[in-house]
């Protein structure tokens, strides 16, 4: 049985474009594999606290005080369900020319040594193997094209972050140009739907 990471991070509800989209490329997959498993993650809802001064050491050392072994604790689940995944889908508007902190903060808890990536004499190595990433980005402007495109901070960041720890079967999906009023919202909303289903019709093609 395949099973799917859903990551939202979206603080907008209801209203938020990459939430919807993550729910059409949910939908998309369970019509694909009706028995797929679904674990969904959100982060807005639910925040993954930040790392502190009391909790680092958890994480990127050894846990001693109940504060690390908690956090370590946390990192552990996160950890092991990113591992279970055969594919992930990723909500993730773009805040400030880059990601949302909820979400970075999911990246601070998975980025482990010795259990996602490695360090060696030829260099860090992602230890996460055959998985499938969808990301879903949304954008108030537009940066795919035109004079903001090397203000994307977004897309790389998150192709790096994925990459690291092995996940480099990406493929990014954007819905731009939110903020340019209700027509140009609905455009990219439909544009994104169809990348999405022709991406997932593909994906079928290519798995029949
Ligand atoms: C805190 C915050 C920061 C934002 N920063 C940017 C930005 O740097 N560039 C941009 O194009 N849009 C920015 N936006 C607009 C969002 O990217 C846009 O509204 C997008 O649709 C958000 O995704 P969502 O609809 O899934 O919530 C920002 C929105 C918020 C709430």
């Amino acid at each position: 049985m395949s099973q799917v990471l859903v990551l939202n991070s979206s603080l907008s509800g209801e209203a938020s474009v990459s939430r919807l989209l993550v729910a059409e490329t949910v939908s998309q997959l369970v019509a694909r594999d009706p028995a797929a498993k679904l674990v969904f993650r959100d982060l807005a809802e639910t925040e993954i606290p930040h790392l502190n001064p009391r909790t680092v050491a958890g994480v990127r050392a050894t846990a001693s005080t109940p504060a690390e072994t908690k956090a370590r604790a946390l990192s552990d689940e996160l950890i092991a369900e990113l591992r279970a995944a055969d594919t992930i889908v990723i909500g993730a508007p773009m805040y400030n020319f880059s990601i949302p902190s909820t979400l970075r903060t999911w990246f601070d808890h998975v980025l482990r040594a010795g259990e996602t990536f490695s360090y060696s004499e030829a260099g860090p190595k992602g230890l996460l193997e055959g998985k499938r990433v969808i990301v879903v980005e949304s954008r108030g402007g537009l940066y795919s094209e035109g004079p903001a495109q090397a203000l994307d901070f977004q897309e790389p960041y998150l192709r790096q972050l994925l990459g690291f720890i092995g996940l480099t079967d990406v493929t990014f999906v954007q819905a731009e140009k939110i903020g340019y009023g209700p027509d140009a919202r609905a455009a990219a909303i439909e544009g994104a739907k169809a990348r999405l289903a022709d991406l997932i019709a593909r994906d079928l093609s290519q798995a029949a």
